[in-house]
């Protein structure tokens, strides 16, 4: 892709996303100001807003945005007001039909303690000192899509209730491809998660990942129970680099490791497929904050840095939006829900101000 004239694809959604969605769009023109690039931002709904004006979540204006886009920003979707609508018509499904849609199948979440919020983790400093993991969580498959699904009523006339765990082999092995090859740009060490001991999708998984890992001698593969590795996370969470898994474990792994860090609101994702991908902060739309400015915007801003370095080649702007945020964090600025005794308390806007204050002098 050239530089210069990126299109993306602008979701705000619902609760706090459009406070931390207009933090993340400040530090994303402070980019494209300062690096002189062409930055063309649409913006749509999806989600419950979507709900609201068009009946559907995902409305096919957005879908087609979406798809026309290079990548695509996101807030976050859902809320109590839409908790009772049909399932088929609920905000998550948005996103749902965008991930299939997209066919975003490699989700990163990479779980980077700060130094400066050690004290904010429920874990002892000891444990999530020096933790950097990157989980790559398979997007596009999985008991998600698998089908038949639904809830039927039976000859007895009670219900039950119907989903299906369903990987094909080339599902495993893109995903292991992706995998190992974030592995050998790291500490060259991969572990996939399954339950090969009681799920025959994952005993085809293990394989899948296993074959996939003769072609890459020099990184390290292991495997694990996911039952063992949540223990794992807590108990140890350093001993992980890269860790490949299922759409639903990742689902599960992922929230967990969220907390190593001290607060989920801090960290971003990317999910990526073969042509475009799409950003956003891994927490979820926190109705109960929304419009009072007091959410945490870091988590979409550090998505706007995976933006810049995975879908536009530019880490060197990506890294200086990280060390941005980390020295925000070191002048002592908190979100409520990172606040520690003798810190700067701040809102959305305060936060996302110092952010581009630190990213300004770091680009002069
Ligand atoms: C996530 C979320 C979604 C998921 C929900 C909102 C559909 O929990 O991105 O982790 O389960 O994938
Ligand atoms: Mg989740």
């Amino acid at each position: 892709m050239k530089q210069g004239d990126f299109k993306i694809a602008v979701f705000a959604g619902d609760g706090i996303g459009p406070e931390i969605m207009k933090e993340a769009l400040k530090i994303l023109k402070i980019i494209s100001d300062k690096k002189n690039i062409d930055l063309q931002l649409t913006e749509g709904l999806v989600g419950g807003c979507a709900y609201d004006h068009f009946k559907v979540p995902l409305p096919d204006s957005s879908m087609e945005l979406a798809l026309q886009s290079d990548a695509v920003l996101l807030g976050a979707v859902g809320g109590p007001r839409w908790e009772s609508l049909d399932y088929k018509v609920r905000p998550e499904r948005a996103l749902l039909g965008l991930r299939s849609a997209l066919g975003i199948f490699a989700n990163l979440r990479p779980v980077v303690a700060f130094d400066e919020l050690l004290e904010a983790s429920p874990l002892k400093k000891n444990i999530v000192q020096r933790i950097d993991i990157m989980i790559v969580r398979e997007l596009t498959g999985d008991v998600y899509f698998g089908k038949p699904r639904g809830i039927k009523k039976g000859k007895d006339g009670k219900r039950r209730g119907v989903n299906t765990m369903a990987y094909s082999e080339d599902e495993i092995r893109r995903i292991a491809v992706r995998a190992f090859e974030i592995a050998r740009t790291r500490k060259k060490n991969l572990l996939s998660v399954d339950k090969a001991n009681v799920l025959e999708t994952s005993e085809l998984w293990r394989d899948v990942v296993t074959e996939v890992g003769h072609n890459y001698p020099k990184i390290t593969l292991k495997h694990m129970y996911v039952d063992n590795c949540a223990m794992q996370l807590i108990r140890n969470p350093a001993q992980f680099d890269v860790i490949v898994t299922s759409n639903l474990f990742g689902d599960i792994l992922s929230d967990e490791a969220a907390m190593l860090t001290g607060s989920i609101g801090m960290l971003p994702s990317a999910s990526l497929g073969e042509k475009t991908a799409l950003y956003e902060p891994i927490h979820g739309s926190a109705p109960d904050i929304a419009g009072k400015n007091i959410a945490n915007p870091l988590a979409t801003i550090l998505s706007v840095a995976l933006m810049l370095r995975y879908s536009f080649s530019m880490p060197l702007e990506a890294g200086l939006i990280e060390k941005a945020v980390a020295e925000t964090l070191k002048e002592g600025f908190r979100t409520q829900d990172i606040h520690q005794q003798n810190k700067k308390l701040v809102g959305t806007g305060e936060m996302g101000d110092n952010v581009a204050r630190n990213l300004c002098k770091l680009l002069n």
